[in-house]
Parts: C-alpha cells; structure tokens; sequence
C-alpha cells in the first residue's frame, strides 16, 4: 500500500543513495505537508550550503531492518510531525512500529544490545503542538529509540510548536546549531550557496492547453482520462458528486455550510466518527495575483513538462500540464509563508533596492513577523507590495514549486452516521474570513470559500462575495456532471461504545458538533429500530440562538425517537449579558454526570483544541474531584486514565 512499492522502486534506502550517490537522507512523516516542506528545505540547504549531496525520502516508501548497514560517513535526517493523541503521521507508522517494537532485528541480526545502529550518524527535529497531551512524542520517542540502539545524534534535537504558533522560529533557531555539530562532525565546509534547480521546466508549444495528454487539475492518469478507478486514497481521491448542500447560520455575514457528499458506487466507506479529506482548488483571485507577479501570467495556458533533475526529486504534480493548472490545483499559494523562503527568493528580486528590503525581511525576525506575518500576507501579496507590482521574472518556478507547499486536503469530521446513510457523507464546515486591522487583504479559507462557492453555484446563487474570488467551479474540462469535490476517508479512532445502551456525554461547541450529530443520529435510528439506547448527553454551545444554532431542528427529530434518553444543553454566549460557555453548563449539571460517569460513560470532546478541549479536560478532572472527595491532581489522573481505556475521547483542531 505504499508508494515506492506500487512504482515497482527498491524500498532499500542504503541503495538508492549509493545509485543515485548521496550522502544524505532527509526522511520526513508529514501529515500536513508542513515536516515534509522543512525536509526539502534542509535537504537544499544542506546541499547548497555545505555541498552534501542531499535526497528527501517518505518515511513509507523505505525499510528499516538495513539501518544497521548505514554507512559511517553518511547521514540520516528525520523531520517527525506528531499527529492528534501523539500518534505518528499515516506515511509514519510503519516506522514507528518498527522502532517501536519489542523484538526488533536488522539485516545482520543482532538483539538491540549489541547496538546495531553504531554507525548512523542522524539529526532529528519534531513538529508538535503543545495543546496536546503527547507533545512532539514522536520526535522524542524516535531520538530515544535511535540512541539506544547505538546511532548517534549531531546536535540537540529539535521540537517546534505548532500551538504556541513558534512553529517556523523554533524550526530556524534549530537548525543553525545543528548544521554547526553536522560540518563539524563530518568535516565540511560552508560554501557561497548558490541556487540549483530541483526541476527542469520545458515550455510545449507545439501541445494545446486542452489537449488529451495534459492534466489541467486532474490527480493521475485514470482521471485525466476521464475513467476514475479505486482504490480511493490520499493518492488517488474520488471526485464526489454533492448531492445537496446547504446554509446552517442565519446570521448574514457569516456562513457555515452542511453538504452532503455521495460516495456511492466508489467502494469507499466510513464508520461514523470518521474524517473526510477534502481537497481544495485555488481562488482564481490570487492564481491570478500569483501568475502576474511572477511574469508568467501571458504565458498560463503554455504547456509544460516538469521533470526532476535528479533521480530522488519528486514532481509534485502530474506532467504535462500548464503554469495556469498546477499553480490552481497543486500549489499552496494562499497560505503564510516562512521567513527562510523569503531570505532565497531576495537574490531574484528585480532590482537591487527591493533586493535590499527582501534580504532584510528574511534575515531579521521582528521585522518579518511586523511586514510579513502579522499582515497575514502570502507569497504573491507581499512581492507585489515589495516591488510595486513589478513582476519578479527573475524567480525560476522551478523555485516556486520547491518553496510553496503542495495543495493539502483539509479534513472534516462527517456529520452523519454510516448506519443510517452509508453512502452519502455529510459535513459541516464554517466558512473561514479573517481580517486584521492593518493587513491589507482578508484571509479567506481556501477550502472553506470554495466550498461556498461550489454551494452558490449548485443553487444559482449569485456569488455574494464583495472580494470576488472566482473559482473555477467545474474544472476546465467538465468531465463529471454536476457539483464535485475531490475527497478521501479518513479513519479515526474516535467511536461510539459499540454497545448502544451505554450512556454518552458528549462536548461540542461550535462545528465540534459535527460528530455527535452523527452520534445522534446513530443513536436515534438505533432506538426507532427498537434497540435500548442509553442516555445521550450533549453539550452545545454557539453565539445566538437565532443565528448559529446548528442543526436546532434536527434535535427536536432525534428527540422523538430518543425520549427522555436524549438531553441537549445550550449555551449561548452572546445572547445575554455575561458569556455563557458549555463550561458553565456542564458545570451545572455536575452531580448528573458524576452519576453517568459512575456507570462508565463515556465523554467525548469535540472542537477547538486551543482553548475549548484543554478547558473542559481541566473543568472535569475538578468535578470529578469533587464528587469523588479527592485532590484536583488525582481528578486530572482519573481524567487521563479515562483517555487511556478510551472513556475520555477528543477530536479536536487548532
Ligand atoms: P485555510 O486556507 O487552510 O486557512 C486556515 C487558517 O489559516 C485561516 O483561517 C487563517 O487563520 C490561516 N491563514 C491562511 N492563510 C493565511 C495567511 N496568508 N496569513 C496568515 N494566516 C493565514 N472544520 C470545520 O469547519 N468542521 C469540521 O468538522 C472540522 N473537522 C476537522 C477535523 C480535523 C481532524 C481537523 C484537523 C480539522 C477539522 N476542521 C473542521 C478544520 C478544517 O480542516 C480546516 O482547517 C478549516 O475548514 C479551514 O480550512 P480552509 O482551507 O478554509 O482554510
Ligand atoms: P464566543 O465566540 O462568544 O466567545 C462556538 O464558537 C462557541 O464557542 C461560541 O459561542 C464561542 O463563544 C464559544 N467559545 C469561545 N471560546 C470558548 C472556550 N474557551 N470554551 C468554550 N466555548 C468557547
């Protein structure tokens, strides 16, 4: 089920870097995208700086058991995300079983006393979030398991905070002392880094933009060519029809949309509490902002072959196609971008004075963070504020698509239970705007807008939008009829007690209520069948209750087949004069809970991880204190036992 072996490639790192003559490996586990962009980035600059001779590696498309072969002179680099309750990434977990395991064995045998890793010499930074319990815990778990086995680490490992919002910092202040221990220990030389293209781009004039051959958005062959094949995953997604979409908020300027996805016909399935990916197409607004700014806006509809220079490069994106598509389909262009980027691209600025200023943005912290990062700027944005719309035709875009992220999915927890609608997945995603005082664009969601407009298009609305963002809604080619969405499943490990009679509680403000309406609705069907359901709890909060109160009429439905067994509990914060959050409802309803808990219900939290989930964790590990007539530190133990035997459940985002 991995890359390397459905390309029929050799899952044998010390061979690759021998073929292709390397002496360094940057593996990442990347959930995101964000580990695998700073693994790139430190293989460039390894190589650019210090003339290693650099390849980035999938964590997935390699064994592990010849690590102990890994020759003394090279070197081994793990840029490692923890994902959700510290688990490793998807591409990561056959990795981190190998390492995890009791009995491991390596090519030449050996038990892990003997120190079979003596002569990896590795580095290793974590990508974490420190809202979360298991913070950074593969990168730690990792360095561990390598220094037992008898690797040995060049400086310190690092570990950067995706919760603090340090991410890209800490990964900077790292990465320096780091690439002192590497020159040190491997006896190497910081060189002027000059830039070399990772790809090569070749213009075809002679093929028409919408010939056969050329993907213009279309994942892989079999869509290109019109015939999409299973199995659906994160490499291959299913282009689903939306088979209805809808407003949920009242309020006017602000949107959050219920759709509901057909899977049907695909073979791909879910169980409810499953996540769906959804995979995002660029607002034409800023892929035209980022086509002019760069100079090839004239030349967007060229068609191009992108082909690695080198035998470890990885295309991002399907070849052949045009400038137009894979900035529209492939690239990240709307997001932030990192300091360490801005600081490469200064050498292509168009003169020497915005030359100047680049230089300055990207070297110095403060001031980035002041013109850059706090304005809410992306790429194309802050060039054109920089230069004064002068084109930057310098940069070669084989830079651009080295630097940017490539398009990732976003995820959403499904609204609906696959008991009750096995082919058809719902969601409810509140529609992303933000605006600084200052910055002088709106931030919109990439997915969250597109979404919308895939919404007001399936109703012939007209696009209400005073920013204009002008999706391409259907795609250039049209293949499929109708609305679609590019998506995947996701499993999660967030369920139900399989035994329907046991009571529930569950915590969900906002669109954390996504999954306990499939909850709900689960359990409703499961009662109208005639099952015993027991006692469906759930906590809701939102702003005003004529305005976001989700799905306020639904409940009423499940409530007719539920009974007594379903209790809703409401909080309003901004309907009265002091804010009301389900903190303070749950605390109300304190002495009800300790009695559910005390027939082992289970509790299940949902939403923002930032504040919300680390509050209510807090305010239950308290009452259960209380109740209990113990110490608020042995509350907070009996919390996190119930996390460990599953009682205690989260799906939550920052
Ligand atoms: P993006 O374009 O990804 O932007 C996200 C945020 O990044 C913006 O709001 C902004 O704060 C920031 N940002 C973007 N660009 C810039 C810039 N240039 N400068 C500064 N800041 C910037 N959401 C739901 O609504 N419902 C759900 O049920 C749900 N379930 C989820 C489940 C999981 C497991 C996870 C991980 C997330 C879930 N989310 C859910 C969140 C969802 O995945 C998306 O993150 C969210 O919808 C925003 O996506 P977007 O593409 O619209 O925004
Ligand atoms: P507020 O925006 O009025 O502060 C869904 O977003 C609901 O969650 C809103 O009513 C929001 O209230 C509320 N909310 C904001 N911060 C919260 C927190 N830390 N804990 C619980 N609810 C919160």
């Amino acid at each position: 089920s991995n890359g390397a072996a459905r390309a029929g490639r050799s899952r044998n790192i010390i061979e690759k870097m021998e073929e292709s003559d390397k002496n360094c490996v940057v593996f990442y586990g990347s959930q995101t995208g964000t580990a695998e962009d700073y693994a790139s980035r430190l293989a460039k600059e390894g190589h650019s700086r210090f003339g290693l001779t650099t390849m980035v590696a999938d964590l997935e498309d390699y064994d592990y058991d010849n690590l102990d072969k890994f020759p003394d002179d090279k070197l081994a680099v793990f840029v490692l995300a923890t994902y959700g309750e510290g688990e490793p990434t998807d591409n990561a977990v056959e990795f981190y079983e190998f390492f995890g395991s009791d009995d491991i064995s390596f090519s030449e045998g050996g038990s892990a006393d003997d120190k079979p890793l003596a002569n990896l010499k590795y580095v290793a930074f974590g990508l974490g979030n420190n809202t979360y319990e298991h913070y950074n815990s593969m990168v730690r778990n990792v360095d561990k398991y390598l220094t037992k086995l008898g690797a040995t680490r060049l400086g310190a490992a690092g570990e950067g905070d995706d919760g603090a919002g340090t991410m890209e910092e800490d990964f900077l202040a790292w990465k320096e002392p780091m690439w002192v221990a590497v020159t040190e220990k491997m006896g190497l030389e910081e060189r002027e880094a000059v830039y070399e293209p990772v790809f090569e781009i070749t213009e075809k004039p002679e093929l028409d933009a919408d010939a056969d051959e050329v993907y213009l958005g279309e994942p892989n062959k079999n869509h290109l060519e019109g015939a999409q094949k299973g199995p659906f995953n994160a490499n291959n997604p299913f282009i689903a029809p939306i088979a209805e979409s809808s407003e949920l908020f009242t309020a006017k300027d602000r949107n959050c949309l219920h759709m509901e996805i057909d899977i049907s016909g695909s073979k791909l399935s879910y169980t409810t509490g499953d996540h769906i990916a959804i995979w995002p197409t660029n607002p034409g607004k800023e892929v035209d902002r980022f086509l002019t700014i760069i100079g090839l806006a004239p030349k967007r509809h060229t068609v191009i072959a992108v082909k690695g220079l080198d035998s470890t490069a990885k295309v991002p994106f399907p070849s052949p196609t045009t400038y137009d598509a894979a900035v529209r389909y492939h690239m990240e262009i709307c997001a932030p971008i990192s300091r360490q980027f801005v600081s490469t691209i200064a050498q292509f600025a168009p003169n020497e004075e915005v030359k100047a200023e680049m230089t300055k943005l990207g070297s110095e912290k403060e001031y980035f963070h002041e013109k850059v990062a706090d304005r809410n700027l992306n790429l194309a944005q802050l060039l054109e504020i920089l230069s004064n719309s002068e084109p930057w035709e310098k940069i070669p875009f084989s830079l651009m698509i080295e630097g940017l992220l490539k398009i990732q999915p976003r995820y959403y927890s499904i609204s609906s239970s696959s008991l009750v609608q096995k082919d058809k997945i719902s969601i409810t995603a509140v529609v992303e705007s933000i605006s600084r005082p200052g910055a002088p664009h709106i931030v919109k969601g990439v997915t969250t807008n597109y979404l919308l407009a895939l919404k007001q298009k399936q109703h012939g609305e007209p696009d209400p939008d005073p920013h204009g963002l002008n999706y391409s809604i259907t795609g250039p080619r049209n293949k499929y009829d109708g609305i679609h969405v590019p998506v995947h499943v996701r499993h999660s490990n967030f369920k139900l007690p399989s035994d329907p009679s046991k009571p529930i509680i569950m915590v969900g403000p906002g669109t954390g209520v996504a999954p306990f309406r499939a909850f709900v609705q689960e359990r409703a069907a499961q009662a109208k069948a005639g099952q015993a359901v027991g006692k469906t709890v759930l906590f809701f909060g939102c702003r005003n209750k004529a305005e976001d109160f989700l799905y306020q009429h639904e409940w009423e439905e499940y409530k007719k087949d539920l009974g007594d067994n379903f209790v809703l509990h409401t909080a309003f914060s901004r309907d009265g004069p002091k804010k009301v959050y389900v903190q303070h409802q749950i605390e109300e309803w304190a002495d009800e809970l300790n009695k559910l808990l005390d027939q082992k219900a289970y509790f299940y939290v949902c939403g923002d991880a930032a504040n919300m989930a680390r509050e209510v964790n807090t305010l239950l590990g308290k009452i259960i204190a209380k109740h209990r007539n113990v110490s608020d530190a042995k509350g907070e133990e009996i919390v996190k036992a119930m996390r460990a035997s599953n009682q205690y459940q989260e799906d939550v985002w920052s």
